[in-house]
């Protein structure tokens, strides 16, 4: 049998009380066990530790040495056990910062499987564009974030996941909404075009007015929206159309329909961005979730890249 921390502990408080049945009382145990553990401790250690007989309970000189030997172990015991959940804690916490339109996509799921399948993380959300992310990694307030705007930072690793088929968001009694075939771009130039968010920028509202540009189109009039409940609340409204992720077709509002663009390259990346030096073991599972999710429902993706 090995020195168990246990035995320690019991010696210890016997060694305290100098006597086994206060030092029962305050271990909260019978004292014919108590007295046989300390026994044992002797038999193992070959010592007397107490000497016989003695009333109150005297230490012998091997006692004194391995009570004052005991109390250190003990306490690096203590200490390891508070240090090691310390660093754990450390460690271990996920903050994610993600642009409010992914929670339209596969965000909700992913959050759901990483806290099962890694309850130890602490995982914290922040809604925030995608150009603020990029100062929230550097400075350390996420570790992770999700967003559509492609940027270029020393810093910041950038990791396209996939990238997802724009539709648009029409008012429910639009007649566009009862003709069949996709829409252009060309046909929604010529109403108001409303895009979001409006700040900050650049945002996902200049990836579609670049569409726009790109294509020597000028929408005849434009609508910044603050961000994307309100621009489909105003497509409602009437006031206009909107350009939005496919993704968030399963948000149909009753008042919205919804279109297909006849161009396949009107598209938005889904971006995950990390700190480029950033190895823990924590956002890998993150990525690997991410892909074996990907693979699990057959949505097209980019190669997964180490
Ligand atoms: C996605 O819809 O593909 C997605 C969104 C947020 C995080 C990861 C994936």
């Amino acid at each position: 049998m090995h020195l168990e921390l246990r035995q320690l502990r019991y010696f210890v408080v016997v060694a305290e009380e100098c006597n086994i049945t206060r030092a029962a009382v305050r271990l909260h145990i019978a004292q014919p066990p108590l007295s046989r553990q300390i026994q044992a401790l002797e038999e193992r250690l070959g010592v007397q530790l107490f000497e016989r007989g003695s009333r109150p309970l005297r230490l012998t000189e091997a006692g004194r040495f391995f009570q004052s030997h005991a109390l250190q172990l003990l306490a690096q015991a203590a200490e390891l056990e508070s240090m090691t959940r310390r660093v754990g804690k450390i460690e271990r916490k996920l903050s994610l910062g993600f642009v409010g339109s992914t929670l339209y996509g596969l965000l909700p799921e992913v959050i759901r499987r990483f806290r099962a399948e890694n309850p130890a993380v602490e995982l914290t959300l922040h809604e925030m564009a995608t150009v603020e992310q990029i100062a929230a990694l550097k400075d350390g307030r996420i570790d992770v974030g999700f967003g559509r705007v492609r940027h270029e930072d020393p810093h910041v690793r950038r990791i396209v996941l996939r990238e997802e088929r724009l539709v648009a968001a029409l008012p429910a009694e639009h007649p566009r909404l009862a003709s069949n075939g996709p829409l252009s771009l060309k046909e929604l130039a010529t109403g108001t075009l409303i895009v979001f968010p409006k700040a900050p920028r650049p945002s996902f509202a200049d990836q579609v007015l670049a569409a726009f540009r790109d294509r020597g189109l000028t929408p005849e009039s434009i609508f910044e929206a603050g961000e994307l409940q309100i621009a489909l609340g105003l497509v409602a409204a009437g006031e206009g159309a909107a350009i939005v992720p496919v993704g968030l077709n399963p948000l149909r509002r009753d008042d919205v329909g919804y279109r297909e663009l006849d161009d396949p390259q009107l598209v938005s990346p889904i971006i995950f961005s990390m700190r480029a030096q950033d190895e823990s073991e924590d956002i890998r599972a993150l990525r690997r979730l991410i892909y074996r999710l990907y693979r699990e429902k057959g949505i097209p993706h980019f190669p997964e890249r180490e």
